[in-house]
């Protein structure tokens, strides 16, 4: 079966029984991924204000109460329930509301949205094109998509999610995404590029940027 004849979620196999494991260890372990993520989505996003904003991939809700400020309502989606479990602990606010869902099929759990976000769960996405298009198909007019991912050039060096257990170490199905496989399929389903940014260890910018962020627009 070539990509183009892939059934929608079918690449998810063992994502969610991962997730589900790592669930208990995600917030506690040393991750500067996670922790620099958090800043982009602070630095990008504040200082605005949503009606509906639709978190994907919500996880453990890093960012789900801060963002849930900036919103009238937010829905959090989520493949793992274990993960999602863990964020429903963590924020109890009348205006947030958790759905399980899997972003690679057809979005049943979605709702028209003015912000949608993506933060780290595209690399186990396969299909940008199919992210994008249902984005675009729940974007409201003047809508923005958040996206902020392991950058390719740490993709190209190798890196991957990863957990420790204490079977060993597991290691998530990743994508390699190429910058141009983002701006690609945000442009031909009617996105415009409002900034990109790179973020840096240490905001050391002589190393390899760590995660980059794009926040696109729907002008129509
Ligand atoms: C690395 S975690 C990131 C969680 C959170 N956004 C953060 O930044 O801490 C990736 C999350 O994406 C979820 N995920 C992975 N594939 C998904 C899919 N196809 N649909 C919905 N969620 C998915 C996982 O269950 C996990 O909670």
């Amino acid at each position: 079966m070539d990509k183009g004849e892939r059934v929608a979620g079918a690449e998810m196999t063992g994502t969610r029984e991962l997730y589900d494991e790592w669930a208990a260890t995600y917030d506690s372990v040393d991750n500067p991924t996670r922790d620099l993520e958090k800043r982009a989505c602070e630095s990008v996003l504040g200082g605005m204000s949503f009606g509906t904003i639709m978190e994907l991939g919500g996880g453990t809700g890093k960012n789900t109460a801060w963002l849930a400020e900036r919103a009238k309502r937010l829905i959090s989606v989520d493949l793992s329930p274990e993960m999602q479990a863990i964020a429903k602990q963590k924020v109890q606010a009348d205006n947030v509301e958790f759905r399980i869902g899997d972003i690679t099929a057809q979005w049943d759990f979605a709702e028209p949205a003015d912000l949608i976000t993506c933060s780290l769960i595209l690399e186990h996405v396969e299909d940008l094109h199919h992210v994008f298009r249902e984005a675009a198909k729940f974007m409201k007019p003047g809508g923005r998509f958040y996206v902020c991912e392991l950058h390719p050039f740490k993709q190209y060096a190798g890196s991957k999610a990863r957990f420790e257990t204490n079977r060993g170490l597991k290691v998530l199905q990743c994508f390699v995404h190429h910058l141009t496989d983002y701006t690609d399929s945000a442009m031909s389903n009617g996105f415009v590029m409002e900034r990109m940014d790179e973020r840096f260890d240490a905001a050391d910018r002589d190393r390899i940027p760590r995660l980059v962020s794009f926040l696109f627009i729907r002008n129509m």
